[in-house]
């Protein structure tokens, strides 16, 4: 089909463009016909223009404008005019102009699409998956996806400045025992045998650092069969990175210099740097979370030590057992009523405290159910530990630490944003530093890796590795910003007696770990150099950059939270034949 092929973008014109004759290709936002003028708004990927078609001097074209309809796709030949003072529309980019159109094209016709193409749209998200098509054609959507491609392209250019090289590992790959569950992929020719997709490129780059390419990095497809949330996908990017021949310092000094690239050549904004850092044991006392959202107060207080003796046995056996008893200061609320109070309890238990109490501090004295068993000096210093002042409400959880701590710092999160605590468009990032290497499994009766099984002890502690494991601090960081975990990584273990230091930790004998690792183990004994590295989600820089509150929005075709495409209807039934082939029955 020959047709008029366009001469500019609709959103491109401008004052200065009056009196050009120009051609527009797009979609039809909208048809208007006003006073015997038909009014039209363009729509193409760079903005919307308004085009007017006048019955004068020549009817045909007026005429062939009645028929246009929402999302048909024409080309139009006009001259760029000035809108009369009157009809200047400052909210519009293209607001002081209009294009007279002279000759229309109608290129396709459209049905009536089942969702709007407008911004802020209320659609139902499962109309918008559906119809992922139509929902991409929304100009915020479209903002999204672009803005998508300029983090991947800034990364690509800074990483290839300094050195990296981009590598493409194996999609098909093999399953792994330590981390996620796996996809797995049934293999025709070797029946009974699956390859998995990988969770990250993780062996695979170390094994680059091995081959001797120093600096990697890849826009890394990744594959975990996880339970979903709005910032987890099944399948998400990572803009993954290994280095050798490095230290933690200059890699995250490296890193702060990429992210804070990104923000200013996408967002105009200036980040300060260094990022603030915190060990992994402070965050978790101060916020109770691994991931702290620092752009609020409130930190945790911990009062373990005034409840040792004190008559409220819950307390004090607590602490008898080594656990914690631990509170925040919410100031303004010792008014909450009644039923508000009695709101509290549960608010902590579905965080996975066994319960909350409280003591509101009211001009009145102290009103709480527990204050009875408490010595007038004792509540003194509690809430001197607090700094109470009237007006406040001490809430406080007792549990085994790590409990107590977590569901109070869930607490903290949700009184950050019921007091309106958190400031919107600011960006608070931290580096959390030196996790523990190793955490206790109750199932399996022994150590197992938190990170996995490469990742490093600090220096210091690997004299602990075999005598108090769980003491030992991994060297790794997580880069956490606004309360998301952006990105984490770790220096690896590259020797061979700190590796098999390493497995005898966790219980795995080397001929179990030959089993499991056996290629990465071997390929370690051919001169492996000093090496580690990060990898950063890329769905969720995106959404932050963005302002948006889900990683879908943020992903052309994204999956549900129960990891179906509502648009292809994926994962689907089979051919009885394609089963067969791969030698799989189902039961069901
Ligand atoms: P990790 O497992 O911490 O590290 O993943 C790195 C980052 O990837 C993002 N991420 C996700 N994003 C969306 N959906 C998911 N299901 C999902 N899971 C993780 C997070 C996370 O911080 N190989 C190591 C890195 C290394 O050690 O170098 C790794 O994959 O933002
Ligand atoms: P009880 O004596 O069980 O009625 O509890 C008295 C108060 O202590 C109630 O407000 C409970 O919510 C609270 N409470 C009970 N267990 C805990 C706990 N582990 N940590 C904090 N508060 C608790």
């Amino acid at each position: 089909m020959n047709y008029m092929l366009r001469t500019v973008t609709c959103g491109s014109l401008h004052r200065q463009d009056i009196g050009k004759e120009v051609v527009l290709n797009g979609w039809v936002q909208r048809r208007r016909d006003l006073g015997g003028l038909i009014f039209v708004d363009l729509r193409d990927r760079s903005g919307i223009v308004q085009v007017v078609f006048n019955p004068e001097p020549e009817i045909t074209t007026f005429k062939l404008a009645e028929n246009l309809r929402g999302e048909y796709v024409i080309a139009i030949k006009g001259i760029v005019s000035a809108r009369p003072e009157e009809s200047v529309n400052s909210g519009m980019s293209t607001g002081e102009i209009e294009v007279i159109a002279s000759a229309l094209e109608i290129l396709n016709e459209a049905k009536t699409p089942p969702i709007y193409i407008i911004d802020d749209l209320d659609a139902d998200e499962t109309v918008r998956l559906k119809y992922r098509y139509l929902d991409l054609r929304r100009p915020e959507m479209q903002k999204n996806i672009s803005l998508r491609h300029r983090v991947i392209k800034i990364a690509r250019d800074f990483l290839d400045e300094k050195g990296f090289l981009e590598i493409e590992t194996p999609i098909l790959t093999k399953s792994s025992p330590e981390g996620a569950r796996d996809f797995l992929v049934p293999s025709r020719v070797n029946p009974g045998r699956f390859y998995a997709l990988p969770q990250s490129p993780q062996l695979f780059k170390q094994l680059l650092m091995v081959s001797g390419f120093e600096k990697y990095f890849q826009i890394a497809r990744c594959f975990r069969d996880e339970d979903l949330r709005a910032d987890r996908q099944p399948e998400f990017t990572q803009i993954d990175i290994e280095m050798s021949f490095l230290n933690q310092e200059l890699l995250l000094d490296l890193m702060e210099e990429m992210i804070s690239t990104i923000f200013r050549e996408t967002i105009g904004e200036e980040l300060a740097q260094p990022f603030p850092k915190l060990e992994y044991q402070e965050a978790m006392v101060r916020f109770g979370s691994d991931k702290p959202d620092t752009r609020f107060g409130l930190e945790l207080v911990d009062v373990s030590d005034l409840m040792a003796d004190s008559g409220f046995k819950v307390f004090a056996s607590t602490v008898a057992s080594k656990g914690k008893v631990v509170g925040i200061n919410v100031p303004g609320c010792a008014t909450y009523t009644r039923s508000q109070l009695d709101d509290l309890s549960p608010l902590a238990v579905t965080h996975g405290a066994k319960g909350m109490a409280y003591l509101a501090l009211t001009t009145e004295g102290i009103k709480s159910p527990i204050a009875k068993f408490f010595s007038q000096e004792e509540l003194d210093k509690i809430v001197q530990r607090f700094n109470g002042k009237p007006g406040d409400l001490i809430l406080l959880i007792a549990d085994r630490a790590q409990i107590a701590l977590t569901a109070m710092g869930q607490v903290r999160l949700e009184f950050g944003k019921r007091l309106k605590l958190i400031p919107e468009n600011s960006f608070h990032f931290l580096w959390v530093l030196n996790f523990p290497l190793l955490e206790y499994d109750e199932e399996e009766k022994r150590y197992v890796a938190v990170h996995h099984p490469f990742t490093a002890p600090v220096p210091e502690d690997e004299t602990k590795l075999l005598t108090d494991p769980g003491s030992v601090r991994s060297n790794s960081y997580d880069l956490v910003l606004n309360g998301v975990e952006l990105g984490g990584g770790s220096l690896r273990i590259f020797r061979r007696e700190l590796q098999e230091k390493m497995f005898k930790a966790i219980g795995l004998s080397m001929e179990e770990a030959m089993d499991k690792f056996g290629y990465l183990l071997e390929a370690f004994e051919y001169g492996t150099p000093p090496h580690g590295g990060i990898a950063f989600g890329l769905d969720r820089l995106v959404m932050l950059l963005s302002g948006c509150s889900s990683i879908r929005d943020v992903i052309a075709f994204p999956k549900t939270t129960s990891a179906a495409c509502l648009m292809t209807e994926a994962p689907s039934e089979i051919d009885p034949g394609q089963l067969k082939e791969l030698s799989i029955k189902v039961d069901r």
